[in-house]
């Protein structure tokens, strides 16, 4: 069997009877402001502690506002600036990872290869065997071919599994109601979903909820749960958890 990689994420261990399996490429979709950076975050923090090296790599936010958000967030993690100064998490933002879309010979269209070849040096690099990319939506943004962006998307995780890491990636969806998601083509390429909704709850209120939709290599429950960002990380509700508190 394969060995489960804990997320250290309050519930997602629950849910994923153990973990995430080791060299999954996960999805991770949500709407904006869903929490998906944070939770990318906080997945590279909970395994940092354990000593395996995680890697952070932004394509939308530079480096010192990533980690500024993450601490601001989650103000009981006390010691992100030593995790970071140690090397033990290493980001790269935007700041860094802008040069690696080029246009083309003609400028007509943009293109991939240096990406997908710097994020593999990168891991080498780094020793990394935790990664995160956030967000891969911008490549479908920038490629308007269908064909291509599958193609990029492949040759991605190809890539992240060559390399043997257990990857996040997150991913923007247009609509962040449970009954309004959309299956995106890509969803097939990568080993694992996991939606992050914000749904109408009672009032007018939105609740933030989660669910797996597919995990290869494992079962999972299929429960769509609520979930809240705190001070020490982010923590779903249980059903279990949900009945004891009355
Ligand atoms: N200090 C905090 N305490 C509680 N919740 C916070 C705190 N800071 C941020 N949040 C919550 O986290 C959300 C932002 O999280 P995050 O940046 O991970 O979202 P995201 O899904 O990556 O958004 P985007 O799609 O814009 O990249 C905020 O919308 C807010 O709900
Ligand atoms: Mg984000």
């Amino acid at each position: 069997m394969r060995e489960r990689i804990e997320t250290g994420i309050g519930g997602i261990d629950r849910m994923l009877y153990g973990g995430i399996p080791e060299g999954n490429q996960i999805v991770i979709a949500g709407g904006p402001g869903s929490g998906k950076t944070l939770l990318c975050f906080e997945y590279l923090y909970n395994n940092a502690i354990n000593g395996q090296i995680g890697l952070f790599i932004s394509l939308e936010e530079d480096t010192g506002l990533i980690i500024e958000n993450a601490k601001e967030a989650f103000s009981d993690f006390k010691d992100i600036d030593k995790m970071i100064a140690d090397k033990k998490i290493v980001v790269h933002g935007a700041n860094d990872t802008r040069s690696y879309i080029q246009r083309d010979a003609q400028g007509s269209s943009y293109t991939f290869g240096k990406f997908v070849t710097e994020i593999e040096s990168l891991i080498e690099s780094t020793n990394a065997t935790r990664v995160v990319i956030d967000s891969v939506s911008i490549i479908k943004l920038l490629m308007k071919d269908p064909f291509e962006y599958r193609n990029t998307s492949m040759s991605l995780v190809a890539v992240l599994r060559r390399s043997k890491v257990t990857a996040l990636l997150t991913m923007e969806i247009e609509s962040s109601e449970k009954n309004k998601l959309i299956f995106q083509p890509e969803f097939f390429i990568y080993d694992g979903i996991i939606i992050m909704y914000s749904s109408a709850g009672e009032g007018g209120s939105r609740i933030p909820t989660m669910e797996i939709i597919k995990m290869r290599g494992s079962n999972h429950s299929f429960a769509t749960v609520p979930y809240e960002i705190t001070a020490g990380g982010i923590n779903l509700m249980l059903l279990a958890e949900r009945r004891a508190d009355g």
